[in-house]
């Protein structure tokens, strides 16, 4: 096979028939399943085709709506994108549960962003330390035309500091530059207002008299580039009510239930095997929102996760605790996100998404996807704590299996009924269905 050049510059139809020839032995079906994932609306798929380079088609995931997620007094339906079956019914069902309890609260806790220039310098620390200093007007003077409208929203670079990692690398220093971008998500300022500060190190060491021809030589830009660690953006979701309150239908006994939810949670606390899946689930909820509203899911995961970590050890990212018969039950997110800019403005469903849950700014809507991760959270542990996790999931996994098997209407409808009572299993399903067809 040869390397093909210039395939972002052919059109859509000569990129699928080279996929054909090259790759599909000149199968020629895959062409009708690509055109029926296209939208009938020229202009509309246009937008989708120019999101980014090489689009051949869509990829279709559900969207579906979680009800009754009272938060801070509010009434959401929240949208979730996602593809795996149990996810928006655990949150619907957990938003439900809270709903006759108090709801959930959250807060938003700081909202800062950052954004790191890195470079090298072998010559005098000191010398450093006062030439960082002495530029720092320049610094905010070379990047007055992007930092415009976003002072005039009440944002801007907050702080620019010198960071000695000599220590854990020779030579190795870093701007260490904090911003608030109000309710954008703000790489792309971010990184523009970077990559100025590593312009200005790069003149402006030349025109520092106190340095040496050589350290002035020395000092090298590496690379300059926002970071997703974002542990002072930061929002708190929680819920709590009298453990006696916790009683339901699946309830019976609360203080039974509330103490083995708090010990599942510390199991997570302290046992990263544990931690990953039960933050796992978090991220269900997360996720799952976070796309629906057209945010970077890679940006909140790689964030998420090495806050997860951030004290030597990979734990759990919600706490529990029981406290004079009160059950609290609570997460704390780093959330760098946007609703305006990015995505927010362009795709369609996001615009739905965003004003179905009321146009909500940057904090609202950390606090809504704290508590999506939070509910999800709950209804894992609810459910791995009392019946098991397969009961419930492998119900809303019927489906798929029924799909797989082709089943049809009539098919469906009586396998349903056999397993509103009966465990579901892959193998119980295909005999039943085998049964039905013979
Ligand atoms: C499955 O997608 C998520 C869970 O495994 C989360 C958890 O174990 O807490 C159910």
């Amino acid at each position: 096979m040869q390397i093909v050049n210039g395939f972002s510059k052919l059109s859509k139809n000569q990129k699928i028939d080279w996929l054909v020839k090259q790759f599909f032995q000149g199968d020629l079906s895959i062409i009708p399943l690509l055109k029926k994932y296209w939208n009938s609306d020229a202009d509309l798929q246009k937008l989708h085709d120019e999101f980014i380079e090489n689009t051949i088609s869509n990829f279709y995931l559900p969207l579906g709506i979680a009800p009754n997620f009272i938060i801070n007094n509010k009434n959401y339906a929240v949208p979730m994108v996602i593809e795996e079956s149990s996810v928006v019914a655990a949150a619907s069902n957990a938003a439900k549960y809270w709903a006759t309890r108090g709801g959930f609260k959250a807060t938003v806790l700081s909202t800062e962003k950052v954004g790191n220039v890195h470079f090298v310098f072998s010559g005098d620390y000191h010398k450093l330390v006062n030439f960082i200093t002495s530029i720092q007007p320049i610094f905010r003077s070379r990047t007055a035309d992007i930092t415009r409208n976003m002072e005039k929203r009440g944002g801007g670079i907050i702080d620019i500091s010198l960071i000695n990692k000599t220590s854990q690398l020779k030579d190795y220093y870093q701007l260490h530059v904090t911003f608030d971008t109000r309710d954008s998500m703000g790489a792309n300022f971010i990184n523009s207002c970077l990559e100025e500060f590593a312009n200005v190190l790069r003149d402006e060491v030349f025109n520092y008299a106190d340095f040496s021809e050589d350290e002035k030589a020395s000092l090298q830009v590496i690379m300059s580039i926002l970071s997703n660690y974002v542990p002072n953006c930061l929002v708190r979701a929680e819920v709590s009510c009298k453990v006696s309150d916790l009683k339901s239908k699946e309830i019976e006994n609360p203080q039974e239930f509330a103490e083995k939810f708090v010990q599942a949670v510390r199991i997570a606390e302290i046992e990263p095997y544990r931690a990953v899946t039960h933050n796992k689930g978090i991220m269900n909820g997360v996720d799952a929102v976070v796309l629906a509203t057209g945010n970077d899911f890679r940006a909140v995961e790689a964030g998420v996760h090495a806050f997860a970590a951030k004290n030597g050890s990979y734990s759990s990212l919600s706490h529990a605790e029981i406290i004079n018969d009160e059950f609290r039950f609570w997460i704390d997110l780093p959330l760098a996100l946007g609703t305006v800019g990015g995505l927010t403005n362009l795709h369609p469903m996001v615009k739905f998404a965003l004003e179905l849950l009321g146009k909500p700014n940057a904090n609202e809507l950390m606090e809504i996807i704290a508590v999506a991760g939070l509910a999800q959270n709950f209804a894992a542990v609810k459910s791995l704590t009392t019946t098991g996790i397969q009961k419930g999931h492998m119900k809303m996994h019927l489906m798929n299996i029924l799909n797989q098997l082709n089943a049809s209407e009539n098919e469906k409808e009586l396998v349903i009924n056999h397993f509103k009572n009966e465990t579901v299993s892959h193998r119980a399903v295909v005999d039943f269905v085998e049964n039905l067809r013979k």
